[in-house]
């Protein structure tokens, strides 16, 4: 499939879910390392996919436990913008999101719990803040980041992680593309990568959709649509 379609009049941007996960479904150790499940050839693709997307998201667990620079490196192009899922702005202002600089790029996905100052701190190293409306659980209502994103010209979103985000994304039928990389490895306990989606009955598994299935190295990167099946079922039309 093309890597992303071309922006249409949506409330939202496009929003694709790409992480890496070892053959028994693990995103990282019991210990959170997860660095690095996928080979270099994985790697590869997965900036060339931050290359082709207007924004890359994580949620603030991620950038906590990896300090990742979301930036595009391994191929050529331009780096996204950056946008943390963080309520309360507890992202270290030392974060490569932030340091050296990078704040200038990066939106810090909050909700009225962070505190005043906190947010006066991240706007003065150069972060856009977005104070945004909380879900029942009190943290960022992604739907309003998405509709947000998309009222600042954001036509796609590559959601990374980490399985907080992932889960909470396709819990709310938020996700276009789902792009993950096996790697032939098992973990055994570890972080599972999709947590609790609320499916009980097989016929309503999430699906995929003009699949392809691509070797990396020694890993496999499947590539789908997700196919919602009671949106089907109640005849709603895709997002995109
Ligand atoms: N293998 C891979 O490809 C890959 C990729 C990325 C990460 N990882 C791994 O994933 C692990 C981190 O995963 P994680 O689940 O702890 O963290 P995460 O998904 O990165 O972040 C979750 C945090 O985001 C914040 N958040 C705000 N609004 C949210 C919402 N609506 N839904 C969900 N989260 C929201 C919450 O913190 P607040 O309540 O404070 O806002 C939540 O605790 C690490 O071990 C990392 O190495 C692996």
């Amino acid at each position: 499939m093309s890597p992303v379609p071309a922006p249409g009049p949506a409330a939202r941007p496009f929003v694709t879910v790409s992480y890496a996960q070892t053959l028994d479904g693990r995103l990282a150790t019991a210990s959170g390392s997860s660095r690095w499940i996928s080979g270099p050839e994985s790697l590869r693709f997965a900036h060339e996919l931050r290359a082709s997307h207007d924004a890359i998201m994580v949620g603030v667990g991620t950038v906590c436990r990896d300090d990742p620079r979301l930036t595009v490196r391994l191929v050529p192009g331009r780096d996204p913008l950056r946008v943390v899922v963080d309520s309360t702005l507890r992202t270290p202002p030392a974060a490569a999101v932030l340091a050296d600089g990078a704040a200038a790029g990066t939106v810090l996905a909050a909700t009225e719990r962070a505190p005043a100052e906190r947010c006066a701190a991240m706007r003065a190293l150069g972060a856009t803040v977005l104070a945004l409306p909380a879900g029942a659980d009190g943290r960022v209502d992604l739907g309003a980041l998405l509709a947000a994103l998309r009222g600042r010209g954001v036509g796609s979103v590559m959601a990374e992680g980490g399985a907080g985000l992932i889960t909470a994304l396709l819990r709310a039928r938020l996700v276009d593309r789902l792009a993950v990389c096996v790697a032939p490895k098992l973990l055994g306990a570890g972080i599972e990568a999709v947590g609790d989606l609320g499916i009980g009955d097989l016929a309503r598994a999430l699906a995929l959709r003009d699949l392809t299935v691509t070797p990396h190295g020694v890993d496999l990167v499947i590539d789908g649509r997700v196919v919602y099946p009671d949106r089907a079922e109640a005849g709603e039309a895709d997002g995109w």
